[in-house]
C-alpha cells in the first residue's frame, strides 16, 4: 500500500484533535498549559504522563489541539477553580453505603454544595485548620470518599436523561473529604449537615485530567478504589450507583441551570470509615489516593495547618 504523506498527514489529523485526556499543567518553561495528556505506554493513569499536547483554546468551547507537546512538571486541576461555578455533590448513591452509614436509601437524588474554594489538585496537601483538629474529647473525624466527576461543557436548563451525556465534557475522579463530627455529631438533630463537615478550603481534590465522552461512552462500567497509606479502603464499580450520571444531570437541571465547567461528585462508594467497628480516621501525614478505571488517580496527604 502506498500511502502519500500529505495523505498519512490527513489521515492522522482526527487521531488529535478532539481531545481526549484534558489536563492543566505547569511545564519546564513554569507556564501553565492546558493540554490532551499522552498516557505512558503502560499505564490509563494519566497522572503518570510526562508530556501532553498544548491546546490552544477553552475546553469549554472552542480549542485545538496542537502538535506541539511540552514535558509536564506539575499537574493541576484540570479547570482553574473560578472556572467551577459550581461544585455539586450527591450524598448516598451507592445501596451498600447508605446501608453502612444506617440511612434510608434515597428516592430522589441527595443534592449538596462544596464552595470552589474547596478545590484541590490532584497532589497537594489537604489542609486541615485547628477547628477540624482533635478538640479535647472532640476527636477528629477526618474521612475519605473517592467518586467518579461529571463536568459539564454545554448549558443544561430542564433537559432529559436522553439528553444529559451532549452537555457532559468528560469524567475524572474526585476526592469528597469529610469531617463526620461535623458533619454528623455537631451537625444538628434530627438532620446533619453537610458544608461544615466537607467544604473545607482543599477538601475536593480532582483530576488528573478529564477524560472525553468519547474514550468513555457509558460512565457506569468503572472501577474506583481508594488507598489509604497504599492499602486499599473502597473498591467498587460506577455500575452500583442508585442514580447514574444521566439521571443525575437531567434532574439537578430541572429548576437550576448548570453551566459549563460547573462539576458534579457523584457519589461514594462503601468502604468508608463512617460505619466501620473501628474507624481508622485520617491524621496528618495520611496519604489517601482515589482511583478511577481508565481516568487516573489523585494522590493528597493530609496536612495539619
Ligand atoms: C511497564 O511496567 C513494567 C512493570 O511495572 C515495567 O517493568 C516496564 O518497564 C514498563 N514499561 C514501560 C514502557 O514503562
Ligand atoms: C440505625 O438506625 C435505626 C433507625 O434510625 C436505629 O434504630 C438503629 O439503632 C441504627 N443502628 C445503628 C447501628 O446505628
Ligand atoms: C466533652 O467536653 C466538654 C467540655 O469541653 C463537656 O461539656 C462534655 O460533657 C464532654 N463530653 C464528654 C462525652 O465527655
Ligand atoms: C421543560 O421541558 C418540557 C418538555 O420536555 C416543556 O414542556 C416545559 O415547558 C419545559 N419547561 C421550561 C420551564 O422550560
Ligand atoms: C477491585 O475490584 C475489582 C472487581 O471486583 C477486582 O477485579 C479488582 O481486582 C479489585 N482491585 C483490587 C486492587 O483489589
Amino acid at each position: 500500500m502506498h500511502l502519500s504523506l500529505k495523505t498519512l498527514l490527513l489521515l492522522s489529523l482526527p487521531l488529535f484533535s478532539n481531545g481526549e485526556r484534558f489536563v492543566r499543567f505547569i511545564s519546564t518553561d513554569n507556564k501553565e498549559y492546558y493540554g490532551d495528556a499522552i498516557l505512558p505506554a503502560n499505564t490509563t493513569d494519566a497522572s503518570k504522563s510526562v508530556q501532553a499536547r498544548v491546546i490552544q483554546g477553552d475546553i469549554l468551547g472552542d480549542f485545538t489541539v496542537t502538535k506541539q507537546v511540552k514535558p509536564i512538571k506539575k499537574l493541576l486541576a484540570p479547570l482553574p477553580n473560578e472556572r467551577v461555578r459550581t461544585v455539586r455533590c450527591v450524598g448516598f448513591n451507592y445501596v451498600a453505603h447508605s446501608e453502612e452509614a444506617n440511612v434510608t436509601i434515597p428516592q430522589w437524588p441527595i443534592l449538596f454544595y462544596k464552595p470552589w474554594t474547596a478545590l484541590n489538585t490532584p497532589s497537594d496537601p489537604i489542609p486541615i485548620t485547628a477547628g477540624y483538629q482533635t478538640q479535647g474529647n472532640f476527636t477528629s473525624t477526618m474521612d475519605y470518599e473517592t467518586e467518579l466527576v461529571v463536568v459539564i461543557k454545554k448549558k443544561a436548563f430542564n433537559i432529559t436523561d436522553d439528553e444529559a451525556l451532549d452537555h457532559v465534557l468528560g469524567y475524572t475522579v474526585g476526592h469528597d473529604v469529610s469531617h463526620r463530627g461535623w458533619q454528623i455529631d455537631r451537625g444538628g438533630q434530627p438532620q446533619p449537615q453537610y458544608s461544615m463537615g466537607k467544604g473545607a478550603d482543599g477538601w475536593a481534590p480532582w483530576g488528573p485530567a478529564i477524560v472525553s465522552t468519547s474514550l468513555i461512552p457509558d460512565p457506569q462500567t468503572l472501577n474506583l478504589w481508594t488507598k489509604v497509606n497504599g492499602v486499599m479502603q473502597q473498591n467498587d464499580t460506577t455500575a452500583n450507583m442508585i442514580f447514574g450520571v444521566k439521571h443525575l444531570v437531567s434532574f439537578f437541571s430541572m429548576g437550576i441551570t448548570l453551566l459549563p465547567g460547573d462539576v458534579i461528585f457523584t457519589g461514594t462508594p462503601s468502604g468508608v470509615n463512617l460505619g466501620k467497628t473501628n474507624p481508622q480516621w485520617l491524621v496528618d501525614g495520611d496519604v489517601v489516593e482515589v482511583g478511577l478505571e481508565n481516568v487516573g488517580t489523585c494522590t493528597n496527604a493530609l496536612k495539619y495547618v
